[in-house]
This record gives C-alpha cells, sequence and structure tokens, in this order.
C-alpha cells in the first residue's frame, strides 16, 4: 500500500492511541468501544479505509513507515454538538441574567446584526473556527430570523467540506419588531432554504421555531405542515428550560395540558425532533416524548450558567428518551464538549448520578450520531464513514500532564481528559480526511 502523511493526497495514515465506540459501550462487561493503544488510522479519498492496532496491521502486510507517529495523542472520533446558536458566539459570558431577561438584555439585540449578510458571514466564519478549533464536526445549529444569516451559515460550512445541520429562526411574536418574521415568510424562507440547502453535500435544513413563546399558534401549525411535508428535515427548538418560560407557557397556551403538548399540537414530536433543554418536565411529557421518539438535548454548561436547573439523566433514559449532548452557545459557556461533559457530570452528582467516561464520549460522538440519525456517515470509524476526527494531546498543560502520569488505566485517561480537558488539548481537526484545524502553537507541531 502506498501512502503519503500529506493530506493532501487521497490516501494517508496516522498512528497514535486510538478510541472509538461501534455501540452504547457497557462499562462492565467492556464492550461497544474499542481502543487501541499503538493504533493506525487508515484515511482514502475522505473515508476512513482501516482502523486497528498497528501490531495487526503489521501482521497483514502493512508498513508503519508511512504513517505520521503520535505516540503519546490519541485519536477520537469528530465531536458532535446537537445544540448551538451561531449568532451568539459573542454572547457567551454576559452577566447576570436568567433566560427571559437574558434573550432580551443580552441574545435578541446580538441576533439584530445578522440581517446585514457580510456580519453574518464572517461571524459564521469565526463560529465554524472555533467549533474546529474544539474538535467539533458536526453541529445542530440556530442561525437567525434572517434567511441570509442561514445562508451564511451554510455557505461557510459547505466552503470546509462540513457535515452540518441548521435552520432559519422563526418569531412572529414576543421578539423586538426588528427581529419577527410573519407566518408566510417564514414559511417560504424555511422552504426556499431546504429547497436549496437540504441534502446539498454535506448538510442538512432543520425547522426553527425558537420556542413556543416566540410563535403564535398559527406559525406553529405552518411549521407542523412544513415538518410533515418534508419528512426528512429536521426540527430544533427549545423546551422547558426555566420555571418563568414555563409560566409563559400556561398564559400564552391555557388549553395545552403541558409544555410539550404545545409541540404535540401542531405535530412536532418525532424522531427527527430535538428539543433543547427538557429540565423541567412531567411524567406525562417524558412519556410522550419516549412514545414518539422525540429527544433531549442535554445543555450542562448553559443549564448552570443561565441557573435553569439540573438534567435529571437518570429520568429521561429509564423512560427511555433519547438525550444527546450540547454546548447551547452562548447561554453555554464553553465550545469545547469535553468541558461540556465535565459540568454534565457535575449536575449529575449533585442528584447522586455519575456519568462514566466512555459513556460520556460514545454520547459526545457515536452517541450524539445515532440521536441526529447521522450513524451511517459519522461517529466512528467503522470502514467506509467520513474521516471526521480529531488529534487530540492528553496533556497540554501542567496539571493534565502530571495527572496523566498517574493514570494507570484507560478509565482514569479518558476522565481527566473529561474532566480537565478543553479546546487545549485539541492539535489538529479533520473533516473528510482533510486537516481543517491545526494548532499552531502546540509542541509536536513546530
Ligand atoms: N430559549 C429560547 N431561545 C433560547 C436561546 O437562544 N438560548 C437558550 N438557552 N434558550 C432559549
Ligand atoms: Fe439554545
Amino acid at each position: 500500500m502506498t501512502l503519503s502523511t500529506d493530506t493532501h493526497n487521497n490516501s494517508f495514515a496516522l498512528r497514535a492511541k486510538i478510541l472509538h465506540f461501534t455501540d452504547q459501550p457497557d462499562v462492565h462487561q467492556r464492550t461497544g468501544y474499542e481502543y487501541f493503544a499503538d493504533g493506525v488510522l487508515v484515511v482514502e479519498n475522505g473515508l476512513i479505509k482501516q482502523v486497528g492496532s498497528a501490531e495487526e496491521l503489521v501482521k497483514n502486510g502493512f508498513d508503519l513507515a508511512v504513517c505520521e507517529h503520535f505516540p503519546e495523542h490519541l485519536i477520537m472520533p469528530g465531536f458532535i454538538d446537537s445544540h448551538i446558536h451561531y449568532p451568539q458566539t459573542n454572547v457567551i459570558a454576559s452577566y447576570g441574567e436568567q433566560l427571559m431577561d437574558w434573550l432580551n438584555q443580552y441574545t435578541f439585540p446580538a441576533e439584530l446584526q445578522y440581517s446585514d449578510k457580510d456580519f453574518a458571514l464572517k461571524a459564521a466564519e469565526q463560529f465554524i473556527q472555533l467549533m474546529l478549533e474544539n474538535g467539533t464536526t458536526t453541529a445542530m445549529v440556530y442561525t437567525t430570523v434572517f434567511a441570509q444569516s442561514t445562508e451564511a451559515f451554510f455557505e461557510v460550512a459547505q466552503k470546509y467540506g462540513l457535515r452540518m445541520i441548521a435552520g432559519k429562526v422563526m418569531m412572529d411574536r414576543n421578539a423586538p419588531d426588528g427581529l419577527l418574521d410573519t407566518v408566510e415568510t417564514a414559511r417560504q424562507d424555511s422552504q426556499n432554504l431546504i429547497d436549496k440547502w437540504h441534502g446539498k453535500d454535506r448538510l442538512s435544513y432543520a425547522l426553527t421555531p425558537r420556542f413556543a413563546p416566540t410563535s403564535t399558534p398559527e406559525q406553529l401549525a405552518m411549521v407542523g405542515e412544513l415538518y410533515q411535508a418534508n419528512p426528512s428535515v429536521y426540527m430544533q427548538t427549545h423546551l422547558s428550560e426555566n420555571i418563568q418560560e414555563m409560566e409563559f407557557i400556561k398564559q400564552l397556551f391555557p388549553e395545552a395540558k403541558d409544555y410539550l403538548d404545545v409541540y404535540d399540537e401542531y405535530d412536532l414530536l418525532g424522531q427527527r425532533s430535538v428539543f433543547g433543554h427538557g429540565i423541567h418536565l412531567s411524567d406525562d411529557e417524558i412519556n410522550r416524548l419516549a412514545e414518539t421518539d422525540s429527544q433531549i438535548a442535554f445543555c450542562p454548561t448553559s443549564n448552570l450558567f443561565l441557573g435553569s436547573g439540573l438534567l435529571d439523566l437518570a429520568r429521561l433514559e429509564d423512560a427511555g428518551v433519547t438525550v444527546s449532548v450540547a454546548t447551547d452557545i452562548g447561554g453555554g459557556t464553553s465550545f469545547s464538549l469535553l468541558r461540556t461533559l465535565a459540568e454534565a457530570y457535575k449536575i449529575l452528582q449533585l442528584q447522586g448520578q455519575s456519568l462514566h467516561p466512555l459513556k460520556a464520549l460514545y454520547m459526545a460522538t457515536l452517541g450524539n450520531a445515532k440521536a441526529l440519525q447521522l450513524d451511517d456517515k459519522i461517529g466512528n470509524f467503522t470502514q467506509g464513514k467520513e474521516a471526521d476526527f480529531s488529534l487530540i494531546n492528553l496533556s497540554p498543560t501542567q496539571i493534565q500532564k502530571s495527572r496523566q502520569q498517574q493514570a494507570s488505566k484507560l478509565d482514569e485517561t479518558l476522565f481527566a481528559l473529561m474532566m480537565l480537558g478543553d479546546e487545549h488539548n485539541i492539535e489538529r481537526t479533520y473533516s473528510m480526511g482533510k486537516m481543517v484545524y491545526s494548532c499552531h502553537s502546540c509542541a509536536s507541531q513546530e
């Protein structure tokens, strides 16, 4: 086999520690994942050609000399973020408020700037760079109410060859005038964007009514029609994040049984429906989510930052609800899925639950890919999948180096990575076998 380390060529191989998941891991039986302490990942034409231990590959005649070798680094599939707002990059770390005031005071003013396509293009570029430097290669993204901001996002994602899901936000009430659409403009814009972008290259569309308080019943009914008429598109919105928000729902939709019932009434539930948060749900709502295969995006840093509450993961999972993990920038405080998992761990600890690092890293990769129904394309290193992955430095800081030196088992190494890691750990990110991010200041790149 002739291979080159030049990633512009069709074929190359990297040798490092490698971890990926083949299924939901069973941490006791030690199934559902593959770990190679000395592994090789072979990429050809943007797809995974082979993964295995260096020793096994050599036995089959593979020449290790063709590999670029990082003995102390870890290769993992690219992280997947199931709920993030691209216009909120610079809303991050805005002081003092909970959801409703935070939206009015910080978020809506920031989103108003996205009527300008050039501004939106620059912001999309920065946002995508930030995701890539955090090892995130796929995300489900809210844009703004302005169709041109959605265009801008898709254009930049397409330029980098990324697999992304995004949609234009729909809001026809309870937001500043400049941020409102109407039932008809929202329908037209969404359908035009679906026609132009859904299924184009690696891009998919998500119908995006922001949340029930900012859409009239007529707008939600229209979204339901579009959702039913376009069976392969996604639907994303927010659900039961904050107590004040829930009171508002009772006022706006007095006839609804509960918050989820508002979305149910307009046919917005289903396998491709991703509901952000879902912290304060009743048993009825949880059962209805499970029954309809609708899912929750767990946004730990956001839930803590906005004081929204603690998600009871065990309760949702025991009822059979699929839960993905997400940053929810800019309510969330970090683009890093590693940081996000660390905060998820703490949220669960406060409720007497824990989050094993294998399960956590599964959630951020194959688990989220399955939730978003993309696991036939991304999420692990099965042969033929799209080669989206990152090269992770396990010891980029003094404390990580010192802690990792103490780690004698894989679980310990991974747990320290998950609790202490962030963008400083991400040395390179690849999308479809192309290096789309490389850390210039990292030691092994010099
Ligand atoms: N609910 C409605 N809009 C938003 C938003 O932008 N962020 C969060 N965290 N919750 C929301
Ligand atoms: Fe959100």
